[in-house]
């Protein structure tokens, strides 16, 4: 069952009812400024850091699940309802949501009046323009009411949710003409304030929560106010600032009113916090006052339609231009929207905000993740590269100078968060991976010679490379008794934590260790990851060619021996006959393989094993792929383990203590099923990598909507494997390295148009039934047209590839470097 469809013309999702089986949400902003909305408008905003700059409160798992936002209530004539539903509720005669590229559309009509509202932040701009367009499609005159209201945050949102004794004593507002200004602590330590306006006169207003709801028993539901048609004008003075504006409006037959209304955010220097004077017409309760002057000017940006127009074509033409980048043809629509639209949308959004602030993600709980961040470069890369760049510098810093690495940072302070440490045994690995990629997709050498600090030498000068020498040798210097990788607290997996041994409620399984491992230095010295064996010897070779394009023959093939090293002791020590083990834990047993009851095989170190080439000499690649399908495949995806552990095994940690089905516990966990589809693709297994890449596909999963539950354009973390009783249900959608894996699945590995250090791959491995497809790619300022025949309906295999009509060896299109357009063909055979 569907709750919409996409219109591919115009970028956007429809939805085409308020009740869709979860909040289907969409992101506004993507640089400083950020909002989430839903279908019906529910969300918040944050400037840069959703916890320590919240604009707007939010209430997490609340009932109803979606509740507080921004909101418009209209009061006809004593019926009181809000264009997107909710929170009132009155059923609507019309309903519509648009999700868009970095904009959303939501529409509602009742008794022959329709409001359409447009939510978007500018390019380059601090705040949400929310522009309302009432239409009177009636016969006769209507006149009726418009309240706004959002609420404002405390700024930090963790301790607004948490800090009552204080916060309900610290609240203060301004109001001047139709503007409501947000300066909760302003006069002391902050010198950060928010608005609310609209361009027009406004017939009343509200900023005191309580007062605008008329009773604390009331919720947004209810508001006393509106159903009155009287807001009561007040003045917040603690408890909780709010900002509400009342209209009186009134249309004749087929007349429009549009309202732009701002929600705001602005800095002031230090020394030009307040106004010299105060105007006649201003509202406060202070001695001081606010210096409004950026608020001024915010203001006038986006004051009337035009402008508000010229805003939204300015981020149409960006959108477009993002995605022109590269675009694809292929003979699947829903292949076409993913990749041409959706995947790469979301790749923006989790390269912005990792995995801090979504629906699942509550913006207090975590800043950037360090692996995580890395990953979302593989799949943004391509479109803003200065970003990527910017932000490489940014988590490399964070690293310490013996390799290892702050497991997580905020984006405001962007300094490693000690809450939760490091010693996560992957992490360095996927920085080499993130700073190879930018530099395949740039050719800019120069990043390595960046001045980068480590966290604990602030002030040293090292560069971006010897970042990569540290993070390649904390792997070498940190191995187990087999020579494969010490596992630490946890590896990709968060949840196999080897060293925990956890009985005590409340220990965190990702930062508690067993004192048992003091003397060993925090962690055992036994348990050993597969996972990272393998990542070790997929990311390896990156790094080695870093060294020899820099001409360090020695060093790279002193590394090289590391990587035929550990690929030697992986087929040894953790190949299992027909696949390969997770790990061995901190008693040495196996973890993963035949021999256990239980969580036999782990799909993580497969991908990487295979596409490493580890033992394919003895044809392990295909012997894993099979157990792959055999064992982890079904309707929904591949799952994470399987049998699924049903009991707890104190010696895994976290795991286990999932019922069987969810999360790392045998759920599938479409992050990790791109290693797979990449594995099949680079096996030359195109139709088995296009069956798992479309069984995950969010596009793919529209159809089923009702059961997969979470937005049909985005991918989600997880979905529940075939042990748990909601197979098939989507959970924690958009924050998720599967954004930044599925588009390198699809792009590099099926459609295979690959940024190598030297040229662009363009090795495709694709459903047999394919006659061929088409792409543009805009690699290192030239732009290259590319065809792919498959006359005789193979899955991969290039018989010729030409560069405009010059035949080229192998599958590697140089770079031409001259800024021209250039046809490349590819036939298949
Ligand atoms: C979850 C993981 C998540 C981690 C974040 C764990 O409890 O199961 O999926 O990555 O917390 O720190
Ligand atoms: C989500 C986390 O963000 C990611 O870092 C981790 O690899 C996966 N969960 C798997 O545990």
């Amino acid at each position: 069952m569907k709750f919409g469809h996409f219109d591919d013309l115009r970028k956007e999702y429809v939805i085409n009812t308020p009740r869709t089986p979860y909040p289907w949400i969409n992101y506004l902003g993507n640089q400083g400024f950020f909002s989430l909305i839903s279908n019906t408008a529910g969300g918040y905003s944050f400037y840069k850091d959703a916890r320590l700059r919240r604009i707007t409160r939010y209430r997490y798992n609340n009932v109803p699940l979606d509740m507080g936002g921004r909101y418009f209530y209209i009061n006809d004539n004593g019926t009181v309802w809000n264009p997107g539903w909710s929170p009132v509720k009155t059923e609507l005669d019309e309903y519509e949501c648009r999700h868009g590229m970095g904009y959303t559309i939501i529409k509602g009509k009742k008794n022959g009046l329709k409001a359409e509202v447009t939510f978007f932040v500018p390019q380059n701009y601090d705040g949400e323009v929310q522009q309302v367009v009432l239409t009177n499609e009636g016969t006769e005159a209507k006149s009726f009411s418009i309240f706004s209201v959002a609420e404002w945050c405390l700024w930090d949102a963790q301790d607004d949710c948490t800090n009552f004794q204080r916060n309900f004593s610290t609240g203060r507002v301004e109001i001047e003409g139709s503007t409501i200004y947000h300066v909760t602590e302003y006069r002391d330590r902050r010198n950060h304030y928010a608005f609310y306006t609209v361009n027009d006169e406004i017939d009343g207003y509200d900023t005191d929560r309580d007062a605008f709801l008329g009773s604390i028993y009331n919720g947004w539901d209810n508001p006393e106010t509106v159903k009155a048609d009287k807001p009561s004008n007040s003045f917040a003075d603690g408890w909780s600032p709010v900002a509400s504006h009342y209209k009186k409006v009134t249309l004749a037959p087929g007349e429009s009113k549009t309202l732009i209304y701002i929600l705001g955010y602005a800095e002031n220097p230090q020394d030009k916090k307040f106004a010299a004077e105060k105007p006649a017409n201003l509202l406060t309760r202070e001695t001081w006052v606010l210096n409004k002057e950026k608020a001024y000017a915010m203001i006038d940006k986006y004051n009337t339609p035009e402008k508000v127009a010229a805003g939204l074509e300015e981020l149409r033409t960006t959108w477009d231009k993002l995605l022109s980048i590269f675009k694809v043809d292929t003979p699947d629509d829903k292949v076409n929207r993913m990749v041409n639209i959706w995947n790469q949308y979301q790749c923006m959004v989790t390269f912005n905000l990792s995995r801090s602030a979504s629906y699942f993600e509550s913006g207090i709980g975590r800043g950037m993740g360090f692996r995580d961040s890395n990953q979302d470069i593989l799949g943004f890369v391509h479109q803003i590269p200065e970003r990527a760049r910017e932000r490489l510098i940014d988590i490399a810093s964070t690293q310490l100078s013996d390799g290892g690495c702050y497991h997580q940072y905020q984006p405001l302070t962007k300094k490693g968060n000690a809450d939760i440490g490091g010693d996560f045994s992957d992490d360095p690995l996927w920085m080499i991976l993130s700073v190879a990629a930018y530099i395949k997709e740039t050719g800019d050498w120069g990043i390595l010679d960046a001045n980068v600090p480590f966290d604990d030498d602030p002030d040293g000068k090292h560069t971006m490379l010897e970042h990569l020498d540290v993070s390649f040798y904390h792997i070498v210097n940190n191995l187990g008794p087999h020579g494969l990788p010490l596992a630490m607290r946890a590896d990709w997996n968060d949840c196999i934590n080897l060293s925990c041994f956890s009985d005590t409620p409340g220990e965190s399984f990702q930062t508690y260790t067993n004192p048992k491992f003091k003397a060993e230095g925090g962690y055992s010295k036994v348990a050993e990851s597969a996972f990272v064996a393998a990542l070790f010897t997929y990311t390896g070779p990156a790094y080695v060619g870093i060294l020899e394009h820099l001409g360090k023959a020695d060093e790279a093939a002193k590394a090289q021996a590391e990587i035929d090293k550990m690929k030697k002791n992986t087929m040894e020590s953790a190949f299992d006959g027909d696949w390969f083990i997770r790990a061995y834990d901190a008693n040495g047993e196996k973890m993963g393989s035949k021999e256990c009851e239980e969580g036999k095989i782990f799909i993580e170190p497969q991908g990487f094993a295979v596409m490493s080439e580890i033992g394919k000499d003895v044809g392990a690649d295909i012997k894993t792929l099979n157990s792959i399908d055999k064992y982890l495949n079904c309707e929904f995806g591949l799952v994470l383990n399987n049998p699924a552990y049903t009991k707890y095994y104190i010696q895994y940690g976290e795991i286990s203590t999932y019922p069987g089905g969810y999360k790392e516990n045998a759920g599938i966990f479409t992050h990790n099923n791109a290693w797979i589809i990449c594995a099949e693709a680079y096996a030359g297994r195109g139709d088995k990598a296009f069956e798992y890449y479309s069984k995950i596909a969010p596009a793919f999963t529209e159809e089923t909507s009702d059961i997969h539950k979470t937005e049909p354009y985005v991918y989600g973390q997880m979905i529940g494997g075939k042990d748990a009783k909601n197979f098939g249900q989507g959970k924690n959608s958009w924050l998720t390295g599967t954004a930044a894996w599925n588009m390198v699945a699809i792009s590099q590995y099926i459609l295979g148009v690959k940024p190598e250090f030297d040229g662009l791959r363009v090795d495709p491995s694709i459903p047999a039934a394919w006659d061929g497809f088409t792409a543009t790619r805009q690699f290192r300022g030239d732009t290259y047209e590319i065809t792919i025949k498959n006359p005789d309906h193979v899955n991969k295999g290039g018989k010729t590839l030409t560069v405009d009509g010059a035949a080229v060896d192998g599958c590697i299109v140089p770079v031409a470097g001259d800024g021209k357009t250039h046809k490349v063909e590819v036939v298949l055979g």
